[in-house]
């Protein structure tokens, strides 16, 4: 293992420095680590809450004073736990980890629906500069779920931006899922790049089209995750470890994990599981 990844591996205790409410489930938590603010769109870290468990969390912004923020959902004892912690309470974190996206230069459309939004609005932000079109769709089931929308209104650079939004319940934006204005889209815009985060079956609809239109593509998958540093094998998706291969993969990997990729992962045993 590189130096690199030693440092990044071991466990630092810190203090959370804010919290902020984002939605009815999703809270920002942010802290102070230099080696996180390190991080690149894309990579993920290991988040410990004392005494509870410790979970995988993409990276939602850095800054150089150290900073670093993280958008968590509440689904179970280890986030619930960490949804009750306020500024001041002690935390661990391990990384970054994880490969990052590829900084296009041309025209990209970023999808992303439910947290999944988090890791896209971090790449938004660093490829705003150089961007010359960035469409947005971001899609969750209600209003009051949809993440970021503000925030990515509201992100500088020269480049055209427009966001599309959409909810299942059609109280904001499209009605239905974030993928069905897909096809229009890609026929419109002619996007150089499709990024995509979300749920794996949005994803393997994105990844669909993104065949049918012969368009590059990027997505961020998850599995479970313990050791973070490719030795548990919990995460893996056929012949690759998500959390050392990626969590970033091509148009072209995810056609060599076709078997596994929208169909199954491994559960807490090792068990392969339906998606
Ligand atoms: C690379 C990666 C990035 C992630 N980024 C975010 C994020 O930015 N924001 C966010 O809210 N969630 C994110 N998640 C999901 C998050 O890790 C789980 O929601 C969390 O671990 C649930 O823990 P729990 O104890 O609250 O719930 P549990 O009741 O233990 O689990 C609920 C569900 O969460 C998933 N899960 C539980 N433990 C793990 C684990 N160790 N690894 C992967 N999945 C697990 C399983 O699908 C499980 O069915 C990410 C997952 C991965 C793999
Ligand atoms: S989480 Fe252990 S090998 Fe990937």
């Amino acid at each position: 293992m590189s130096a690199c990844r030693i440092a990044a591996n071991k466990l630092r205790t810190t203090s959370i420095l804010s919290v902020k409410t984002e939605s009815p489930t999703v809270k920002t938590f942010t802290f102070k680590d230099r080696e996180c603010a390190t991080a690149k769109p894309g990579q993920f870290l290991m988040f410990w809450i004392p005494g509870v468990d410790e979970i995988p969390l993409s990276i939602l912004d850095v800054k150089k004073g150290g900073d670093v923020s993280v958008a968590v959902k509440k689904v179970g004892e280890a986030t619930e736990a960490l949804h009750k912690m306020e500024a001041g309470d002690v935390i661990g974190v391990r990384g970054p980890f994880g490969n990052t996206f590829t900084m296009v230069n041309g025209r990209t459309l970023m999808i992303g629906g439910g947290t999944g939004i988090a890791p896209l609005l971090f790449l938004a932000k660093k490829l705003a500069s150089q961007a010359p079109r960035m469409i947005f769709v971001l899609g969750a089931k209600t209003k009051s779920e949809l993440l970021f929308m503000d925030d990515f209104k509201k992100i500088p650079g020269k480049g055209k931006k427009h966001v599309v939004a959409s909810t299942e319940d059609g109280s904001c934006g499209i009605t239905g899922m974030c993928t069905d204005p897909l096809e229009k889209i890609l026929e419109k815009e002619k996007p150089d790049m499709i990024y995509a985060c979300g749920p794996e079956l949005m994803i393997a609809k994105v990844f669909e089209l993104a065949e049918k239109h012969g368009t590059r593509l990027e997505v961020s998958l998850e599995r479970l995750m313990r050791c973070a540093i490719g030795l548990c094998g919990s995460c893996v998706i056929s012949k690759y470890r998500v959390c050392t291969d990626g969590t970033i993969f091509t148009k072209e990997q995810l056609i060599e994990v076709r078997s596994e990729f929208g169909v199954s992962k491994r559960d807490f045993d090792g068990r392969k599981i339906q998606l």
